[in-house]
């Protein structure tokens, strides 16, 4: 029996997400994250319980996935760049990823994977959740598929998204604990168009390829394109497409940007604090 034989893979919803028992992330063999790694693909997102593992560890792990994908608006920490702190404050008003999203959208190359640790949590609530994008693509009627499937989206990064009513990410910043984290993207793109519909390089599935990023449709005016997205965006994360996490210090999960929008609940009053590492992708076709 090889090491990767070991652990334990148990689903937490029907749509996806799964917890992985059995695991020591600070000491993986290569076995081993193989074994994680064909349980991700499956489960989109999964998740690790009472791991102690060092900001140089988390990304020692996250490179086993692929190449470090670094914020184009947010510093890491000092010591290791490729690590976001992601704190929410008692008294703070907004909570950073707190709309349905998939990461980095507005890049061409968006980050394929996301990493987040759990250092600090509230006793309750600050859950995340989960929705199944090939779900969401698969149970489109046949018409609508192949309307979704001709359509490219404009994406962007900062400003005037209108779902974030117009507010920049300074002046979002500027009401948590990520005030003074941000950074100027310089060269690095925050603009994107996108296919509606991609398919994943790994799997070969069909997913809706949507977020929060999502500003409107090539070649339609934003008016126009605002209720064919409404509608998507509503669609896609139906209660049945979704899964919850309830994080304890010593969480981990890795979710698969690619077939998975995720939003942060704001439920909570105390302090939250999270590790967050993304990995590099490819453009999405
Ligand atoms: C994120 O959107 O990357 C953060 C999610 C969370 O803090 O739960």
């Amino acid at each position: 029996m090889s090491e990767g034989d070991a652990i334990e893979v148990r689903r937490i919803a029907g749509a996806l997400g799964a917890e992985i028992h059995g695991v020591d992330l600070a000491r993986l063999d290569d076995a081993t994250f193989e074994a994680i790694h064909a349980a991700w693909l499956e489960h989109m997102v999964i998740f690790f319980r009472e791991q102690e593992i060092t900001p140089a560890q988390q990304v020692a792990f996250a490179e086993r996935f692929g190449e470090i994908h670094y914020h184009p608006y947010l510093q890491g920490l000092d010591a290791q760049p490729e690590v976001l702190e992601i704190v929410r404050n008692p008294g703070d008003s907004y909570t950073f990823g707190s709309v349905w999203h998939t990461d980095q959208m507005f890049n061409p190359q968006p980050a394929k994977a996301t990493m987040l640790y759990a250092k600090e949590t509230p006793p309750a609530g600050g859950d995340t959740m989960f929705a199944n994008m090939y779900l969401a693509y698969e149970t489109l009627s046949a018409g609508m598929r192949g309307l979704v499937d001709e359509l490219k989206t404009h994406n962007l990064g900062d400003g005037s998204r209108a779902n974030r009513g117009g507010k920049s990410r300074a002046e979002r910043y500027a009401a948590s604990g990520m005030n003074g984290k941000l950074r100027d993207p310089g060269n690095v793109p925050t603009e994107a168009h996108h296919p509606l519909v991609r398919t994943h390089d790994e799997t070969g599935r069909r997913a809706l390829y949507i977020g929060s990023h999502t500003h409107s449709l090539e070649g339609f005016e934003t008016a126009e394109a605002a209720p064919l997205l409404g509608y998507l965006r509503e669609h896609a994360v139906r209660p049945e497409f979704t899964c919850r996490f309830a994080w304890r210090p010593g969480s981990m999960a890795i979710w698969d940007n690619r077939c998975v929008q995720h939003q942060a609940l704001t439920d909570y009053t105390e302090r939250r604090r999270m590790h967050r590492v993304t990995i590099a992708g490819a453009a999405p076709i």
